[in-house]
């Protein structure tokens, strides 16, 4: 990314790298002439490195998903391209942004089944850590569930559970964005052979795809909806925890409900440590806590 093609910004907003800015609210054109020969080489690198990594360790709904829509592993897709294939699966559809958005300006996006993609990509010395969303993260980690009905029926719900949260008050939106985290960014879901990736946050990363299946350091437990809206996440290391759905039906059905009486019953509860495990919790896997840092849990 050089200057020209550098995005603009202005206030800064918490994410899982720390506080990043916040960029202008617009919905930008995809300026696709102006990605260089690295842009598409780093999006090349990207893809195929992920791609790699993700057989037998991302969902068969992210595969399916992904081979349905088509993207361009060598080069990098135009949004124009994939609108059409996206539209006529599920009514999504892309638009471009310069990053991350204010919070009611997401929600109302995915309310309305538009998905905001990050235009620019990272640089070449970025290829394993980024401190913010961009163009590899949205597009090949988000975009590809959108083609799934039952996921894709399930972002938008989301989106207007956030414009409802948003009203209700800051304690509700963190009750709601614990959910949006252990979901679509870093969930898991339980195959007929094992546990598989379906968040973004996960499939967009080479050390993380692996942590999160391979290592005994954290602990993967069943979703539980309430216990995961009380649940602080890590914005600066892998996560302590991951949390197993066994389908999007069920993620569905467990969100159909109305959050407002949630909302007021959780604001009298402590909220849970990142790591820890309740004598509640459907435990697939205890975490042996190693290398964890003992504070920051946001
Ligand atoms: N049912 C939720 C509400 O009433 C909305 C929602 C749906 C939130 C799906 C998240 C995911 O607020
Ligand atoms: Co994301």
């Amino acid at each position: 990314m050089n200057d020209a093609n550098s995005p603009s910004h202005g206030d800064h907003q918490l994410t899982d790298k720390g506080y990043v800015p916040i960029y202008t609210t617009a919905v930008v054109e995809q300026p696709w002439e102006r990605y260089t020969a690295t842009d598409h080489e780093v999006w090349a690198t990207l893809y195929a490195r992920q791609q790699e990594l993700l057989v037998g360790r991302a969902s068969d709904e992210f595969l399916t998903a992904q081979q349905a829509m088509g993207m361009s592993p060598d080069r990098i897709p135009r949004f124009d391209d994939l609108n059409p294939v996206l539209r006529a699966a599920t009514g999504w559809e892309i638009v471009g942004v310069e990053g991350l958005l204010p919070e009611l300006t997401f929600f109302e996006h995915l309310a309305n089944r538009r998905f905001p993609v990050t235009w620019w990509i990272r640089t070449p010395e970025q290829l394993d850590y980024l401190a913010e969303p961009d163009l590899f993260h949205d597009l090949f980690g988000h975009v590809p569930l959108l083609m799934n009905p039952v996921f894709g029926d399930y972002m938008a719900a989301y989106g207007r559970g956030g414009v409802k949260a948003h009203a209700i008050g800051p304690e509700a939106l963190v009750n709601l964005t614990r959910l949006y985290w252990y979901t679509v960014e870093f969930g898991l879901i339980r195959q007929k052979d094992g546990l598989r990736i379906y968040g973004s946050g996960i499939v967009s990363s080479k050390g993380e795809s692996i942590h999160c299946l391979e290592s005994d350091a954290p602990n993967r437990i069943g979703f539980d909806l309430e216990r995961i809206m009380r649940t602080r996440y890590r914005i600066d290391s892998y996560q302590k925890t991951y949390f197993v759905i066994d389908s999007f039906e069920q993620l569905m059905d467990a969100t159909r409900p109305d959050f407002t009486p949630i909302y007021a019953r959780l604001a009298s509860l402590e909220s849970i440590p990142a790591g820890e495990v309740l004598a509640t919790d459907t435990v697939y896997h205890r975490g042996t806590g190693e290398g964890w840092l003992n504070d920051g849990d946001v």
